[in-house]
């Protein structure tokens, strides 16, 4: 009796210790599969830690290795080098092989942290682009536009005729501006200060300042710039000055999209073609389409005591059950539903991207101008290149420093940083930029 039942014992200890072997096992391989760089699995290095680390990632019928880790960049499966915009420098590059191991570049932002980035030259080196412009291959142009919901919902929304309460009870200017970044390339405070000559303008930033934020709002503005309680307040307004501190084509940030799900009728200056992404053309109004300030300040003022006219350009508030009628944008927020628009999505997608690209290879294309067009600083006031503005001259100087860039990358050549400055500065004197 008792033997027996040590024979069973033993058998099932046997079992046990078998089953939590393979389960361990098992655990282990999802390890591998999840974890680990697997030795055939294309790698594609951050250069720059951005996106995933040390992931062995699923893209479709695909995977490839990511990873930040430099040791990689030798390793003869490595097949792609990615970069995050802001982080480029060009004295910490890697060896370039352009035909073995293309580049690609992500960068959401305007060209003011990395003017060299703009030029012609610069994004020829790289072959795959993720960038504000609806050109690249992840475009980001809408990355900051929550979706169809907030676009549409009254959440905020202050009807006109409370508005024109407010504006007479609460003594408000009918346009509100807030900006604490007060020099920039698209020069938007030269524009608003002569503006402000011709119609009321409460402008509670540090630029241009004429008016307070109350003591709760105040409290650090930037960390509370999608309060609820901000929010409202921006929907006091009848219109909300939107300029973008740069002006290239598709960099559209939430100063639109801000104000126009609220509904405050956008003031926009930025990218020219920025119509092409709006509910429908009278969501909001262009300084393009104004000679000067003067007029755009008596179409507002018009506009302001015209409540019908007014009530026009909110239809995607007022009309019930209202159909957004640009189908490019209803296209990509129909799209977007499935996930949720968050940048983490995006990079993810770019890294796929660039991996579904590894093993088939599209039509071969180098990325130019069109994934980042950010034209010459103009003057806002005569349109015309502005050489007094600062910022003109780093265009400028960033033209010189992607010519020589490409010199260096292409001749093999190592860069010292203070000897590519004298260098650039050669050129620029000889006009050889
Ligand atoms: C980078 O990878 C190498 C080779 O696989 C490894 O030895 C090293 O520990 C890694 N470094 C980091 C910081 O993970
Ligand atoms: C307004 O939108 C319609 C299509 O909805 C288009 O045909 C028309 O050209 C647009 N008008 C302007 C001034 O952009
Ligand atoms: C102001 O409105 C009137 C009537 O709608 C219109 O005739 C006039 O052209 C408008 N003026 C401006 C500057 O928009
Ligand atoms: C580039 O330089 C490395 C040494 O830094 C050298 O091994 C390699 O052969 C060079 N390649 C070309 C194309 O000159």
């Amino acid at each position: 009796m008792l033997y027996f039942s040590q024979k069973m014992y033993l058998i099932f200890v046997t079992i046990i210790t078998l089953s939590l072997s393979i389960i361990i096992y098992q655990i282990y391989l999802i390890q591998i599969d999840t974890r680990l760089y697997h030795p055939a699995k294309p790698i594609i290095l951050w250069w720059t830690p951005f996106g995933n680390d040390e992931k062995l990632r699923d893209c479709g019928n695909y995977q490839c290795y990511f990873t930040s880790n430099r040791s990689f960049q030798y390793h003869k499966q490595i097949k792609s080098f990615l970069f995050y915009g802001s982080s480029f420098q060009i004295d910490d590059l890697p060896k370039w092989k352009s035909d073995e191991i293309p580049w690609g570049l992500l960068h959401e932002e305007s060209p003011r942290n990395n003017p060299i980035l703009l030029q012609q030259k610069t994004l020829n080196l790289f072959t795959y682009s993720s960038t504000f412009s609806r050109f690249s291959d992840v475009p980001l142009t809408l990355i900051d536009l929550p979706g169809i919901t907030e676009l549409l919902s009254k959440k905020y929304f202050v009807s006109t005729k409370e508005k024109i309460k407010l504006l007479r009870e609460r003594n408000l200017a009918p346009l509100l501006y807030i900006q604490s970044d007060c020099d920039t390339a698209s020069n938007r405070d030269m524009y608003v200060a002569e503006l402000m000559k011709y119609i009321r303008v409460d402008s509670y930033g540090t630029c241009l300042n004429n008016a307070q934020l109350d003591k709760r709002l105040k409290e650090n503005y930037l960390e509370i710039l999608n309060n609820e309680d901000f929010l409202s307040f921006i929907a006091n307004y009848k219109f909300t000055i939107a300029f973008e501190n740069a002006v290239c084509d598709d960099y559209i940030t939430e100063k639109l999209w801000r104000p126009l799900t609220v509904g405050s009728i956008p003031i926009y200056y930025g990218s020219p073609s920025f119509k092409d992404w709006l509910p429908n053309n009278m969501s909001a109004i262009s300084v393009f389409d104004f000679k000067d300030p003067v007029n755009l300040a008596n179409f507002l003022h018009n506009l302001s005591n015209n409540e019908i006219e007014y009530n026009k350009y909110l239809s995607h508030k007022l009309i019930d059950n209202y159909e957004i009628e640009n189908e490019r944008l209803k296209e990509v927020l129909e799209r977007r539903k499935e996930r949720s628009n968050e940048f983490g999505n995006y990079v993810e997608e770019f890294e796929c991207f660039v991996c579904t690209n590894i093993y088939q290879p599209k039509k071969s294309k180098i990325v130019d101008e069109k994934h980042y067009n950010c034209p010459l600083p103009k003057n806002p006031l005569t349109n015309k290149i502005d050489h007094l503005n600062w910022w003109t001259n780093q265009w400028i100087f960033g033209k010189c420093g992607a010519t020589l860039l490409s010199y260096h990358l292409q001749n093999n050549l190592t860069i010292n940083k203070e000897n590519f400055e004298k260098d650039k500065m050669k050129l620029y004197e000889t006009n050889k930029c």
